[in-house]
């Protein structure tokens, strides 16, 4: 990791300003911000812990967690939940068996829930990886997932 982290940190300048690019570069490379790495950013942008911690949690852009290798977004906006979106979170929890923000065990899916995704009229809807899927019906999740899941 030292070796990234060393390739990482040569394209910025070690001052408060880079902490954010700083990070972002850091999720590029790992997928997520890996607690040593922030610790190192702390270092080299002259912060506090405490500060890494704060503006990465601010930003929604940033994950904690290995993300997995497919991309469950689960829409949870005014016109997917009148139409049974809390529906379609319950049957993707529960086939994959994590909430939203985890990953599966086996690396394999990560579940997110968003605001709209923009698909309003096909409500409820989910997207996995960059496939939309409308009016879905709990019962097809299974085939959604691993139709579109590698
Ligand atoms: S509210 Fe779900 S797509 Fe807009």
């Amino acid at each position: 990791m030292k070796e990234q982290l060393d390739q990482i940190f040569s394209r910025h300048h070690g001052t408060r300003d880079a902490l954010i690019p700083v990070l972002q570069d850091i999720q590029a490379e790992y997928g997520y911000l890996p607690p040593e790495a922030m610790e190192a950013a702390a270092r080299f942008c002259r912060v506090a812990p405490v500060e890494v911690y704060g503006v990465s949690t601010f930003y929604a852009q940033f994950k904690f967690s290995p993300v997995g290798r497919n991309l469950v977004m689960v829409c949870q906006g005014t016109a997917c939940h009148v139409m049974g979106g809390a529906r379609v979170l319950e049957e993707v929890q529960s086939r994959l068996g994590i909430r939203p923000g985890q990953t599966t065990a086996d690396g394999r899916f990560t579940l997110e829930t968003v605001a709209c995704i923009g698909a309003c009229a096909l409500a409820p809807a989910m997207v996995v990886n960059k496939d939309t899927f409308g009016r879905v019906k709990p019962e097809k999740i299974m085939e959604m997932l691993n139709g579109s899941g590698s």
